[in-house]
């Protein structure tokens, strides 16, 4: 069955059981500043879980997701992704645990019992995982859940009890927080041995029962309307439904990870370096895509930085291990742009994509071709330091080099250890951490005098530049790739200056940047 289809699917059954269907979030939610990105299905439900909105009382909802916390495991196993999509139902003091888990097992088995004795009276919106292939987890002191498998006729040693770091959500929130609504889940898990909890077991569906409000003390109350809050990841359940080992085995990836290998130099290797590579390259591809689509530009800072090391350390990978061949220009991963819409042609999100096809070309081909700049110069000086510490019989790059090829060329930290540990050494993080810190520290006080009795040489850049003229700069990227505009100010490095001649570096101030 098609990725396309379980999406299809999953809605279905959940609009059959009286949930509205509601269009995912953007990846950068645009009412929620505490978060950098949408990471969850729950996450444009948040008011109505906390109880400040209560027009709606189900939902169900695929959510566009992305999440940083384990990058550099994306690409090295079957099922780590940073951009991927959430299947989820919802309900807002509405129904609960035991209808949840029997929502559930239906339609993973398109049964209503582990025995399978009773059918759904909707097959065709169903699944039909083997019962005997799943089994279930439930948080150690929830007897409750627990009874209600049971119920279903799961036997006892097919339900299994996990501390608050498997099955509370969020993780440990008893005992680390954060305070607010939180409570114990339960995960469906898929054995192709039919095995339990062995280590080729895939996490399938967390259920979460929402039933507490944590306490500044630590306590948790009940919470006055309890909620449910399920998150199914696509791509796993694909991989599940498809009979392969992978999420990159799925039709999902398949092409992108093809079009990926087309660009690679010389024949096709089983290594496992090239596997993580084109791994990688499919897993970053798409989020850079998708990110661009839904407004992130290439920056030094927060979501804009986040994309930046996604298209970074892609192309990194393609160049130094599948040693692709790229464009005149030097790009290669706006090539795989068109496999990327191919892959979502039947996606929720393709006319959306289509619509800004141009700015994500534009967008990744620009930071593409400046990245391009920044290894020749960065990689370059790196190749040679590494070099010289192993004639040293050094095994790690200390953080200060690092710091200097962040701080001088751009060249991202993470890079720098990818880089290291291609040639089998570390990176000193503590080093590079401190010095970042330092920087930072300078910075602060430079710009806590500006406008001060010390300004004429302490004035930060940036306060200059707010200082020149009485018009605001704009940026108008997200609509326009070129602009008319009025040149505001030329900075030389030191001093802001009338005139540049050819061929001198300067930093241009513009009323309109796009
Ligand atoms: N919020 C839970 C999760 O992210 C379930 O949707 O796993």
């Amino acid at each position: 069955m098609k990725t396309s289809e379980l999406r299809k699917r999953y809605l279905a059954f959940f609009e059959s059981k009286e949930h509205p269907v509601r269009p995912s979030d953007l990846l950068t939610p645009a009412n929620d500043p505490t978060v950098l990105f949408t990471s969850a299905g729950m996450n444009q439900f948040k008011e109505y879980f906390l109880g400040k909105k209560k027009d709606l009382t189900r939902a169900t909802s695929v959510q566009k997701c992305l999440r940083t916390g384990d990058m550099e495991n994306v690409g090295r196993t079957p099922s780590h992704h940073s951009f991927f999509e959430m299947l989820g139902n919802f309900s807002f003091g509405d129904y609960f645990k035991e209808q949840a888990i029997a929502w559930a097992w239906e339609f993973l088995t398109g049964t209503l019992d582990f025995a399978g004795t009773k059918k759904s009276k909707n097959p065709e919106l169903c699944l039909s995982l083997p019962a005997e292939k799943l089994w279930v987890s439930v948080y150690e002191e929830d007897d409750e859940a627990a009874e209600m498998w049971t119920q279903l006729g799961v036997p006892a040693e097919r339900i299994v009890r996990f501390g608050q770091e498997d099955n509370f959500w969020p993780a440990n929130a008893p005992s680390e927080g954060p305070n607010g609504p939180c409570g114990p889940c339960s995960e469906i898990y898929f054995d192709s041995d039919g095995k339990v909890d062995s280590p080729k077991s895939v996490e399938v569906w967390n259920l979460v029962f929402t039933q507490y409000d944590r306490q500044s003390d630590g306590s948790l109350e009940p919470l006055p309307r309890k909620n449910i809050d399920t998150g199914m990841g696509l791509e796993r359940l694909s991989t599940v439904v498809q009979g392969v080992t992978s999420d990159y085995e799925t039709d999902g990836f398949v092409p992108l990870v093809e079009a990926a290998r087309k660009l690679k130099r010389g024949p096709k290797t089983k290594k496992d370096s090239e596997t993580f590579a084109l791994h990688a390259i499919a897993d970053h591809v798409r989020a850079a895509v998708f990110l661009i689509a839904d407004g992130v530009m290439p920056s030094n800072e927060g979501r804009g930085y986040v994309l930046r090391m996604v298209i970074r350390r892609a192309y990194r990978l393609g160049r130094s291990i599948l040693d692709v061949i790229p464009s005149n220009d030097g790009t290669y991963l706006v090539q795989l742009i068109p496999t990327v819409l191919e892959v979502m042609k039947d996606s929720p999100y393709i006319d959306d994509l289509l619509a800004k096809v141009t700015l994500v070309e534009e967008a990744l081909g620009d930071e593409e071709r400046q990245f391009v700049q920044t290894l020749e110069s960065g990689g370059h000086l790196l190749a040679l330091k590494i070099e010289e510490l192993k004639s040293q019989g050094k095994t790690e790059i200390p953080g200060a080099e690092a710091f200097k090829l962040y701080d001088t060329f751009g060249f991202p930290f993470e890079l720098t250890e990818d880089a290291a540990a291609e040639q089998g050494m570390t990176v000193a993080r503590s080093g590079f951490d401190a010095a970042l810190k330092e920087q930072q520290k300078r910075s602060r006080a430079g710009s806590q005098f500006a406008g001060g009795i010390f300004a004429g040489d302490s004035l930060t850049i940036r306060d200059t530049i707010t200082n020149i003229g009485s018009k605001d700069q704009q940026f108008v990227g997200y609509k326009n790739l070129k602009a008319h505009t009025q040149l505001l100010g030329i900075w030389d490095g030191k001093s802001w200056v009338q005139e540049a001649q050819a061929g001198q570096q300067v930093g241009l101030v513009l009323e309109q940047s796009p």
